[in-house]
């Protein structure tokens, strides 16, 4: 890699901005800059092409600029955009959509961020349980008794329990098939409102979230990301008897306003995207290319012979490096060999894919995603890491 364009650009950005970026974690070595991209492609300011997994983060469960979604919001937003007044037949429509297809939503309110949605269901969740501890407490992943000991512990105090049911922030860690379920009765015996944060979950993995497929259904849902194929639209929904709590209705009592919510750009981003979600190729697409990259990944740590997991679900995978044993939390995941793990996804940038090289973080697949680029990345994996090991090797 060159010392580039990409750096030069971050360079000047940097006397103007902080760091030279708007969101804490999108510096990396070695920077990246893109110019344009195009369905599972990504191109950097000094004209290299990657095949793209990063997926800014997760939104992009269609791939980049997809016609389909482009053309919707340029076909609304030369008629429409943002009044600040009253509602929309567009607003209306996915409003409509959310309901038909999330099982836990028979209302729902439209916002622009997964942050904003989930603040939103906390501070309901806190009006409605009429609890009002400050604090959080944070119980691991898949432990059912630590978070029942927990409730113990805080006698009338906890308001609710907001968790990722995949718990993809830190790459991917499977649920045990009774912790959502065991959630859901201790929530359901003990007055606390389930919150399922769904903003990476939802649409990705099916078109009604997590849910519809782990089969509990929480009180609470946030949803973001792949919503709107990379446009800014959140939506926090529930039954209809929680979500009456908001005083976006004369006389609800839990805040909810943004000026910029529901635009007509993203709100029609999104009903696009659920439209070709709706055809069912979507998930059938990514599952099953999600399914051979796994399986290549296995076969080119098993010829390596060193310690890798290889971890997701989905269109969602990982490769960490530690040794091959089930992955429940946290803390299991700090056996990751983080070192190695970045640099081999350095090594796979030197080779046109770009994975984000940083620790834990996952890889979307999306329906631009074709066989020959999942066989490609293959390749450039099994060499990158190969460069890798050699690159740590040396370094000891
Ligand atoms: C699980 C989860 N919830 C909420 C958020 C916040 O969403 P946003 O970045 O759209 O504010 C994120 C962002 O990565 C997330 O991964």
């Amino acid at each position: 890699m060159t010392e580039s364009g990409n750096a030069r650009l971050l360079e000047e950005a940097s006397a103007y901005t902080p760091g030279g970026v708007h969101t804490s974690i999108r510096i990396i070595d070695p920077p990246l800059c893109v110019r344009r991209a195009e369905g599972a492609y990504i191109e950097d300011v000094d004209g290299r092409r990657y095949i793209d997994y990063h997926a800014a983060f997760g939104p992009f469960i269609l791939g980049h600029c997809y016609p389909d979604v482009v053309e919707r919001v340029v076909a609304a937003i030369r008629q429409t955009d943002l009044y600040g007044v009253s509602t929309t037949e567009l607003e209306l429509a996915l409003a409509k959509k959310v309901v038909e297809h999330v099982p836990s939503v028979e209302q729902v309110l439209l916002c622009c961020t997964g942050s904003e949605a989930t603040f939103h269901a906390v501070r309901l969740a806190r009006a409605v349980t009429g609890e009002v501890l400050d604090n959080t407490l944070v119980c691991d992943f898949n432990d059912l008794h630590a978070v029942e000991r927990a409730v113990r512990d805080h006698p009338d105090d906890v308001a609710a329990i907001i968790l990722e049911p995949i718990p993809h922030n830190l790459g991917c860690i499977m649920p045990r098939p009774a912790f959502l379920a065991g959630l859901r009765a201790l929530c359901d015996r003990e007055g606390i409102v389930l919150i399922f944060d769904e903003v990476i979950t939802g649409f990705r993995h099916h078109i009604g979230g997590y849910q519809a497929i782990c089969g509990v259904t929480p009180d609470l849902t946030t949803m973001g990301k792949a919503m709107a194929n990379g446009f800014p639209m959140a939506a926090v929904g529930s039954r209809r008897e929680l979500m009456q709590r908001f005083n976006t209705r004369p006389g609800g009592d839990v805040y909810f306003a943004g000026t910029f919510n529901a635009h007509a750009s993203c709100v029609a981003a999104s009903l696009a995207t659920i439209d070709v979600l709706e055809t069912g190729k979507v998930h059938e697409h990514i599952f099953r290319l999600g399914e051979r990259m796994r399986a290549g990944l296995r076969d080119i740590v098993d010829r390596a012979g060193i310690p890798a997991t290889v971890a997701g679900f989905g269109s969602v995978y990982v490769l960490y490096f530690m040794e091959d044993r089930p992955i429940s939390n946290y803390t299991d995941l700090l056996r990751n060999n983080a070192p190695l793990f970045v640099r081999y996804r350095q090594e796979l940038m030197k080779r046109g894919v770009f994975e984000m090289p940083m620790n834990l973080k996952r890889n979307h697949i999306s329906y631009s995603h074709t066989d020959a680029d999942v066989d490609q990345t293959l390749q450039a994996a099994e060499e990158s890491l190969q460069a890798a090991l050699a690159g740590c090797r040396a370094q000891r």
